[in-house]
């Protein structure tokens, strides 16, 4: 058998003559200085996912620079190369829209460049996804490093943190708290260094699930983005990525339904970003692996919320690094994790938290008998109006509206939701139910984080600071509320969200795991019969949108495009 090519030999451009394919490719990176020497050693990528607009890699350049130092002494040769990056701030019409772009950029890159291995430089929202389903479909040797956190600004003398605080700022000056010079003040205080958001929001929440899940070193998740220690993070990972092109450890090893499993209990003991539920499942689709909603539920009822962070409690990251990172955790959580799933450093999960430093006295993260939430952050809603299933993360919410039923006031798309919400003569009242359709993977398109429905600018004037709201959206990480999302299947391609009219009654029933529209079925087959799908709008028909709408599938298979995944083969969680 013709052994294995490696480093430049890997994936000759296509002449016709291997030697002369060679030939002319050594000729060309010659022009960049290299020796036949370095051109020997294994090769190990690194993304460079730097952009002027992406403030949470505004650290990037350094963390590249400390890579290829791990490599060089390691004895490879690092050479970085650009795959898109996304900024949630700056990205039309919304980031999700973009992350599956962003992982083919990674697969082909990975897949059509002279790489033994890959260092994946990721952190804001979208980006550590997309790199790892990139890498998981290319099935190379790849690590990942995130950014890391930033830390937190002050304004007046109370901690902030992006972007928890943003929107609670932002909701105290709708009603009229606050004036306009203090909301700009604080504009200025909310990201105050490089970094990703340093709440509990997504960029956390995915830099943890992937510590758990084994695919990056140990204790990376959470060192701020600004710290020393980010830096020797980063030369660390330079090294182990060397040492994985040798072994030949690959996504496929690694990321295995154990290994989701895990990640999936710290999303639970953490209380996560409600996206890293499509996120994940999207990662495991790439590997033919199939989330099991059902299952993540069950896996949530054991499964307690331990970290105390913000949005849903009162710490930042910086502080979770203080006590140990994620390894605090995993330790409280060790019976319900799989302790021989495999990691990146070649050692299992179970070896590497009996081999990190001892838990110092803290208040971070609670004993897992003394939690802050009984029952894991999040629930699986099924019912007539989410035959598909619905998230809501119930650790955020207001407990009392957890068992709610009320009058639906219905928004059609995200234009209406923005023309109407704030009109003096809107028909509402706080215990009504905020509805807004056509916001879901194909409706929107791209399923934006538009289910943080804004209360109705008269109510939050008169003190109310939460409602039930539903939508086949999804939610900021760093949002809060008694808000259900991801309703599957979406109003576009005519769900049950689609036949919903204001004054219906709809209950919500955590409890009980229960999103009901209390509409008899006769009438709903009516309204259906009636159903119109919504009109394509201009710009549908060409481009990434005309691949996007056409092969991006529901939220409960991650939003990824069908063409990307194999069919699946494993359930998890079991
Ligand atoms: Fe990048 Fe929050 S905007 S992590």
């Amino acid at each position: 058998m013709a052994a294995k090519k490696r480093g430049m030999r890997r994936g000759l451009t296509a002449y016709g003559d291997e030697e002369f394919s060679l030939f002319l490719r050594k000729a060309f990176i010659k022009a960049m200085g290299y020796t036949d020497d370095a051109l020997e050693r294994p090769i190990i990528g690194i993304t460079n996912t730097f952009s002027g607009f992406n403030a949470c890699h505004r650290n990037v350049p350094d963390l590249i620079e400390a890579v290829k130092r791990g490599v060089m002494l390691a004895g490879g040769l690092p050479v970085e190369f650009p795959v898109i990056t996304l900024h949630e701030s700056f990205a039309f019409p919304t980031s999700m829209y973009l992350r599956n772009m962003m992982s083919m950029d990674t697969e082909e890159m990975i897949r059509g460049q002279p790489v033994d291995s890959t260092v994946l430089i990721g952190g804001c929202d979208k980006t550590v996804p997309a790199l790892l389903m990139g890498a998981a479909s290319a099935n190379m040797p790849a690590i990942m490093l995130v950014t890391g956190p930033m830390l937190t600004g002050n304004h007046r003398g109370e901690r902030l943190g992006a972007c928890t605080d943003c929107r609670r700022f932002w909701a105290r000056f709708r009603a009229g708290e606050i004036d306009q010079q203090e909301i700009n003040e604080v504009n200025e205080k909310l990201a105050p260094t490089a970094g990703t958001c340093m709440v509990m929001g997504t960029a956390s929440t995915m830099a943890l699930c992937t510590e758990a899940m084994g695919m990056m070193l140990p204790g990376g998740a959470a060192i701020p983005a600004v710290m020393a220690d980010r830096i020797r993070n980063a030369e660390a990972t330079g090294a182990r990525a060397v040492a994985i092109a040798k072994e030949g450890l690959t996504p496929q090893k690694i990321m295995t339904p154990r290994a989701f499993e895990n990640a999936l209990r710290v999303l639970l003991a953490i209380s996560g970003s409600t996206n890293a539920i499509v996120h994940l499942a999207a990662m495991a689709g790439r590997l033919g692996i199939e989330l099991d909603l059902e299952a993540f539920d069950r896996m949530g009822r054991e499964t307690p919320v331990l970290v105390d962070l913000k949005p849903t409690g009162q710490h930042y990251m910086e502080d979770l690094y203080r006590v140990g990172g994620l390894t605090t955790i995993l330790r409280e959580i060790k019976p319900l994790l799989n302790l021989d799933a495999l990691t990146i450093t070649g050692r299992t999960l179970g070896e590497e938290i009996d081999a990190a430093p001892a838990t110092i006295k803290q208040d971070v993260v609670r004993p897992f008998k003394n939690p802050i939430f009984g029952e894991g952050g999040m629930a699986v809603l099924r019912g007539n109006l989410a035959p598909g299933g619905a998230i809501v993360k119930q650790s955020a919410a207001t407990p009392k509206l957890m068992q709610h039923e009320g009058r639906a006031v219905v928004f059609d798309t995200l234009e209406d939701l923005a023309e109407r919400i704030d009109l003096p003569d809107l028909d509402v009242t706080a215990d009504d139910v905020l509805v807004l359709r056509n916001a879901g993977p194909k409706g929107a398109p791209g399923m934006p984080e538009a289910g943080y429905i804004p209360i109705p600018r008269k109510l939050a004037q008169q003190g109310v600071k939460d409602m039930v709201r539903i939508s086949d959206a999804r939610m900021s990480g760093t949002a809060f509320g008694s808000i259900v999302l991801h309703i599957t299947p979406e109003s576009a391609i005519g769900g049950p969200l689609a036949l919903v009219q204001n004054g219906d009654r709809i209950k919500l029933d955590v409890a009980n795991r229960q999103l009901e529209l209390l509409v008899s079925d006769a009438e709903l087959e009516a309204r259906r019969k009636k159903w119109r799908a919504p009109k394509s709008k201009a710009g549908d028909e060409r481009g990434y949108r005309k691949l996007f709408l056409g092969s991006v599938q529901q939220a409960d298979r991650g939003c990824d495009f069908e063409f990307l995944a194999p069919v699946p083969t494993t359930r998890t969680p079991t």
